[in-house]
């Protein structure tokens, strides 16, 4: 029998209210094709060639029966949208979209959805949106008319209501008249977003983020902010604003280099539908704090690493100062109007804005401490986020650590990204215990246990979750100088992603999480404002496994409310045999629930078996103020004790 003793009433440390948060980024088609709810690919025929070697622009279309589909740059929707299709043929010819990753979409009976396009024709004719299958089954249909446009664009709204389950249907649109017509900006939507918002998020997906309770989201990357050049790194001015202000850029995941299994992405963009807009009303909408990440002057240092020159940073550094106008500024600004022209006058409340991604070297802190002075200087009240590099130790590393060392006033945190392999986490535990608390704070912005490392398997699996569940309550023990953490990558489309182990996995009909996800969830939604004293009796067990990397088999935190009245305690048993255990705080219990996840160390989730890895509930009595408790081999362990 364990004895675990808690002291509520000694207090050790103050616990980060942004410990769990979200990190999110267009990799796996987490974006255009993922949490962005547009069902169309391609929709402007803007998609392109960055090599110039084939023709893009038609991709993810194809015709329907004589239809002839052309692609046309003559009189443009906008700059910004330079290309339009041409559509001509007879009644009953058309085309089709393929959907992202030519998947098409998935329909339930009765969903409403809302189509939209922009057209131009010379003569007054008549077109019909449908939702078919492969066989050519109808599973909605809409007809509409076009009035004669002349040379101008009018823009058409309708919504239909599907008659019939299918899980892969492909949208086409078809002539009921002879003629031509050009059309541009062609959408489609599920009327049932998340929270019915206009150009929304999935519902599913964005339901599955808002249960995590992230305290903060980290947008929009990772490496898809620094690009692989000056034309393909993020910028965030590109992302805002009517759908037809915005351009495409290619998406840096589409790489060759990136695909797993010999899966192809080549028609991997960006439409910045989902932009910094939309980061920012989710993260309203979910109580999360923004965190974007800025472009530091500097593209992906894993590649070209190409550097802007120093003394052209000012557009840079502009950008960043725009940006908080963006999010803060008084609706009669320049850019607090932009934010207030689409729908909401009042600020965000952006707080914390980060300088650079996975960036390091003497090459990227010069660059840091150049928009560091005229950021601190301009608004004092934004933290700054700089960067440790790519990997938890090294020389890199180092440098970083030598640097904050010299300027501990110049960032409130260092981003640090870690990797690693299962074992690495058990083994840093306590990594943050000896942390000098004098220097910037640290937000473990990026983070997942690689499993299977040298076959490049990465399972998301029960031990890679249990790992990360045994470190994090190392940051439960730190977390008043361990600010943030967020895991990474937050999504995978299934047969699509470019990187893996993700935290959520999905297809064009279903979604789930990861063992890690559970273990976010139940960490996240469980943890309190303080850290307590929390004794262990020793009961001189022989360790083996993972509990003797980890030098001990229960890892433990206790963590209470600020007003005293909840106290949650995480137990994390890394031996393969159950730990009985008891359970004492100082105060009388008067109700307790068990949350506890056990499973093989090879356990996964799947589309089929979305729960086999997830938390089962009860509500264990207490009896003579302790709870008596069996902690099974391999298993997270969370109690939510009202005191
Ligand atoms: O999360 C995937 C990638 O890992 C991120 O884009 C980058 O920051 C890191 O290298």
């Amino acid at each position: 029998m364990t004895d675990i003793t808690i002291n509520t009433c000694h207090k050790l440390r103050d616990v980060s209210p942004l410990l769990y948060g979200i990190f999110f980024e267009d990799i796996n088609y987490a974006g255009d094709g993922g949490l962005y709810g547009e069902l169309i690919a391609n929709r402007s025929f803007e998609y392109y060639d960055r090599d110039g070697e084939t023709d893009k622009s038609k991709m993810c279309w194809e015709t329907i029966g004589n239809g002839n589909l052309s692609v046309s740059k003559r009189f443009p929707l906008s700059q910004a949208h330079s290309h339009y299709g041409r559509l001509s043929g007879e009644a009953g010819d058309g085309i089709r979209n393929l959907g992202f990753c030519g998947e098409g979409l998935a329909v339930r009976e009765g969903e409403v959805f809302l189509f939209s396009c922009y057209a131009r024709n010379a003569s007054p004719m008549k077109l019909t949106v449908r939702l078919a299958d492969s066989r050519g089954t109808c599973f909605g249909q809409k007809t509409f008319s076009l009035v004669r446009t002349g040379r101008g664009w009018t823009k058409y709204r309708l919504t239909f209501t599907a008659d019939g389950c299918c899980n892969q249907v492909f949208p086409e649109i078809l002539l009921e008249t002879p003629g031509a017509v050009d059309l541009d900006l062609l959408s489609l939507f599920p009327q049932d977003t998340f929270l019915g918002r206009k150009n929304g998020m999935r519902r599913d997906l964005a339901q599955m983020l808002q249960a995590l309770s992230p305290k903060f989201m980290r947008f929009p990357g990772g490496c898809i902010v620094e690009g692989r050049s000056f034309e393909n790194m993020y910028c965030w001015k590109d992302t805002i604003g009517d759908l037809t202000q915005r351009p495409t850029n290619w998406n840096r995941w589409q790489m060759e280099e990136y695909q797993i299994n010999g899966q192809v992405s080549l028609d991997y963009f960006q439409s910045y539908g989902l932009g910094f807009y939309e980061y920012f009303q989710f993260c309203e909408d979910i109580g999360a704090s923004p965190v974007p990440v800025i472009n530091a002057g500097m593209t992906c240092q894993w590649h070209e690493g190409l550097l802007a020159d120093m003394n052209a940073l000012d557009k840079w550094i502009q950008d960043a100062l725009d940006l908080i106008e963006f999010a803060n500024g008084p609706a009669d600004s320049t850019w607090g109007g932009r934010r207030a022209a689409m729908g909401h006058p009042e600020p965000f409340r952006l707080k914390y804005i980060g300088i650079g991604n996975e960036q390091w070297g003497e090459v990227y802190f010069e660059r840091y401490e150049a928009f560091q002075k005229v950021l601190s200087e301009k608004h004092p009240e934004i933290r700054l986020i700089t960067s440790a590099g790519w990997t938890a130790e090294g020389e890199e590393f180092d440098l970083a650590y030598r640097w904050m060392n010299a300027n501990k006033d110049k960032a409130y945190a260092v981003d640090e990204h870690f990797y690693k392999s299962p074992r690495w986490f058990l083994e840093n535990i306590h990594r943050y215990d000896s942390y000098d608390r004098s220097l910037p704070k640290v937000f473990a912005g990026e983070y997942a246990a690689h499993t299977h490392e040298n076959t490049g398997e990465r399972v998301c699996n029960w031990e890679a979750a249990l790992c990360e569940a045994a470190f994090l309550t190392g940051l439960e023990h730190n977390a008043d100088h361990v600010v943030m953490s967020c895991y990474a990558p937050l999504f995978g489309r299934t047969g699509h992603q470019q990187w893996q182990p993700d935290l959520i996995w999905f297809d064009n009909h279903s979604a789930y999480g990861t063992p890690s996800y559970y273990v976010q969830k139940l960490f996240a939604n469980h943890v309190g404002d303080v850290l307590v004293e929390t004794r262990i009796s020793e009961d001189g067990e022989t360790l083996s496994g993972l509990a003797k990397i980890a030098g001990k088999s229960l890892q433990v935190s206790s963590t209470l409310s600020e007003n005293g009245l909840r106290l949650y305690v995480k137990l994390v048993n890394l031996a393969d045999t159950p730990k009985e255990v008891r359970l004492c705080p100082d105060q009388p219990i008067s109700h307790c629930t068990f949350h506890e996840i056990a499973a093989g160390l090879e356990a996964v989730n799947s589309h089929e078996t979305p729960e086999n890895v997830s938390p089962r509930v009860s509500e264990p009595l207490p009896r003579d103020g302790s709870l008596l408790l069996t902690c099974e081999p391999y298993s997270v362990n969370v109690l939510e004790l009202d005191l």
